[in-house]
């Protein structure tokens, strides 16, 4: 179908894009192949790294940057992060953190001139406002100029609209411009299992990632599945329950017994899992720690205790509670 008039372009960068979407790439065939475990040394996956269902490879690692200031506080905890060794950067329009973030990819890369933009896997995030075809076009456009990229490694719908007209327009929006090359993988958020049915029903591209609430208070077993079944990563966000559930004294007991933070416990749990995790933290020295959990392993007997945690005890609140 062909896409309707996109609206006026205010940047050189978006002429070319607008231009190249009115025309529309051609489409190419996608393979859907259940996400795949990968190791590799070096580059955009320093830590451990996964195959997504369109062959491109997301480090399991993210700093997220949700209610990290639009400054210079925000640069500084990329840069961190980058020095760390992170290699993956998980923003949303709605953060209102674009620019900060991509000065300090910037930067970073300028200081470490081994390093190109391939090696920074850059996620962000379609807002609500901004769902339908011609919207999500100026909305990618906006972001990528607020980031100065040319890319996204991945573009995300951070919430379904209840719209599913629109949800679905959004959605042929992302794939227009995957196809294009704007951005390499796309992806959802907050989808439950309907809005998941609906898509993979209605859609040429399967979903990469969910990008939901998941961690051992919140496990959401019955989506998950679902998304495996579809070869759907999941991306989990509020992997330290927001820092709510540091002190539960199981998380404590089996952090202390591995002489490790409850945060790390909580990622090695979630990453172990499969999924990608998204610990959010300006303090330079709880990015290093939160990126140190794959030098050990739980027990089977820890993790079947951690398992047992698993009540849907959101932390994030009914806002971002899609139906399962
Ligand atoms: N798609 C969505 O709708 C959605 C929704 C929520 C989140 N997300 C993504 O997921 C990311 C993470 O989720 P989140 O920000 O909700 O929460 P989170 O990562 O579970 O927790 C962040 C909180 O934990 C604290 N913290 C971090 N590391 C710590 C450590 N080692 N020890 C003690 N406290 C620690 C942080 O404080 P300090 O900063 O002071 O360290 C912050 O208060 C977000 O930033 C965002 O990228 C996406």
């Amino acid at each position: 179908m062909a896409p309707s008039a996109i609206t006026p372009e205010t940047s050189p960068e978006r002429a070319v894009i607008t231009k190249k979407v009115l025309v529309e790439a051609p489409e190419a065939p996608e393979v859907a192949d259940k996400p795949q475990r990968e190791s590799r040394r070096g580059s955009v996956c320093s830590a451990r790294s996964v195959k997504l269902n369109d062959g491109n490879v997301i480090p399991q690692v993210a700093l997220g940057v949700y209610k990290a200031p639009n400054g210079e506080e925000t640069e500084n905890a990329v840069l961190a992060a980058l020095d760390a060794g992170y290699r993956h950067i998980d923003s949303a329009a709605r953060y209102a953190n674009e620019e900060a973030c991509g000065r300090a990819i910037k930067r970073w890369l300028e200081r470490n001139p081994q390093y190109s933009r391939e090696d920074i896997f850059v996620t962000t995030k379609l807002w609500d406002a901004d769902h339908g075809y011609e919207a999500t076009f100026n909305a990618l456009c906006t972001s990528l100029e607020k980031f100065q990229l040319d890319y996204f490694d991945l573009y995300l719908i951070h919430s379904p609209s209840n719209d599913e007209q629109k949800r679905l327009e959004s959605w042929r929006a992302l794939e227009t411009a995957k196809r294009l090359g704007i951005v390499k993988s796309i992806g959802v958020s907050n989808f439950g299992a309907g809005h998941i049915e609906h898509l993979i029903h209605n859609a040429k591209v399967v979903p990469a990632v969910n990008q939901i609430e998941v961690h051992p208070f919140c496990q959401r077993q019955d989506l998950v599945d679902l998304c495996n079944k579809y070869g759907i990563l999941i991306e989990a966000y509020s992997p330290l329950a927001r820092g709510n559930k540091l002190q539960d004294p199981t998380i404590a007991a089996i952090a202390q017994k591995y002489n490790r933070t409850p945060a790390q416990i909580l990622l090695n749990w979630n990453a172990a899992r499969g999924n990608v995790v998204l610990p959010k933290s300006l303090s330079a020295e709880r990015i290093e720690s939160n990126f140190r959990i794959f030098d050990f392993q739980l027990s089977p007997e820890d993790v079947a205790t951690i398992d047992a945690l698993g009540a849907e005890n959101y932390v994030t609140g009914t806002l971002h509670k899609s139906e399962d």
